[in-house]
């Protein structure tokens, strides 16, 4: 119940999927939480969600693409609750699934969405984290930021890169009592996995056929449910981890292990 007690924290694409199941248990287990998306009525029901059930919770309604914007969130959930000890950067964009013939829009918003807003969250999150102390980044990549997909170059490309900020940041920010951790998710049951499968680009195919080849392509042979990314993201927010700082771990049914 207070695995987060006296934290106060961030969390981005929170009006959906993985971050709205974490923005939910991490107020569970005693955290405040600015509940941050592009999309108004998800936050104001998460918030709804997280209050009902007893928990503290801040509306933050920012399109992320805006790096100003981007920036601003960290300070304005910093400024309401006086204080910032996480902040997960959980935003992301499928891009583009080609390696050629790449729609240059759509490669200039993935980069804006997966490193330029988080590069921009952060940085601004940075000093609140160290005031408070104790702080703890976490991020979001995917299982193509540990291992090459062929059906996603950029995407990897891009994942990889958030991975790699977040091993930069454990060791610039380790002197400074901050850890920097990121969660490698595998196929999870979010509108985000179909989007995945069906980027303009690609083939489209029916929801349940990409659910299925999902599961088929995992060892345990099923796609994951937004509550076991959040659980890890919890005990990586959360003391439990405090001397866990640059990992990278994957929560994908065993995808990554072969
Ligand atoms: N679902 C998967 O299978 C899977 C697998 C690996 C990694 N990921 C990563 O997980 C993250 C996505 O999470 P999800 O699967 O919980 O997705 P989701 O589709 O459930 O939610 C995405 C949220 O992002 C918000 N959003 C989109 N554009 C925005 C913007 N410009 N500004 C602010 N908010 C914006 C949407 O409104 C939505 O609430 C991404 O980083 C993605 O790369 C997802």
């Amino acid at each position: 119940m207070d695995r987060l007690k006296g934290k106060a924290g961030l969390i981005t694409a929170a009006g959906s999927g993985m971050g709205r199941a974490g923005a939910e248990m991490f107020a569970a287990e005693g955290a405040r939480v600015a509940v941050c998306d592009h999309d108004g009525p998800a936050v104001e029901a998460v918030v709804a969600a997280i209050r009902d059930a007893g928990g503290e919770a801040l509306p933050l309604v920012a399109d992320l693409r805006d790096p100003v914007a981007a920036r601003r969130v960290a300070n304005q959930a910093a400024e309401a609750f006086g204080r910032l000890d996480f902040a997960w950067n959980h935003l992301g964009h499928p891009g583009p699934g080609a390696a050629e013939g790449i729609d240059p829009d759509l490669l200039e918003l993935a980069i804006d969405l997966n490193l330029r807003s988080v590069i921009a969250t952060t940085e601004a999150a940075i000093p609140h984290l160290r005031a408070a102390g104790n702080g703890a980044f976490l991020f979001t990549a995917s299982t193509g930021g540990l291992v090459g997909s062929r059906h996603s170059p950029v995407y990897s490309a891009m994942k990889h890169g958030v991975v790699g900020f977040a091993r930069a940041l454990a060791l610039k920010l380790a002197g400074d009592g901050i850890r920097s951790n990121v969660v490698c998710p595998g196929p999870i049951e979010t509108p985000m996995m179909v989007r995945f499968a069906n980027r303009p680009d690609l083939p489209q195919r029916a929801e349940d056929e990409v659910r299925a080849t999902a599961a088929a392509g995992t060892p345990m042979r099923r796609v994951g449910r937004p509550e076991e990314v959040a659980a890890a993201a919890l005990f990586l927010i959360s003391d439990e981890a405090s001397y866990i700082t640059g990992a990278a771990l994957p929560v994908d049914g065993g995808f990554t292990a072969g």
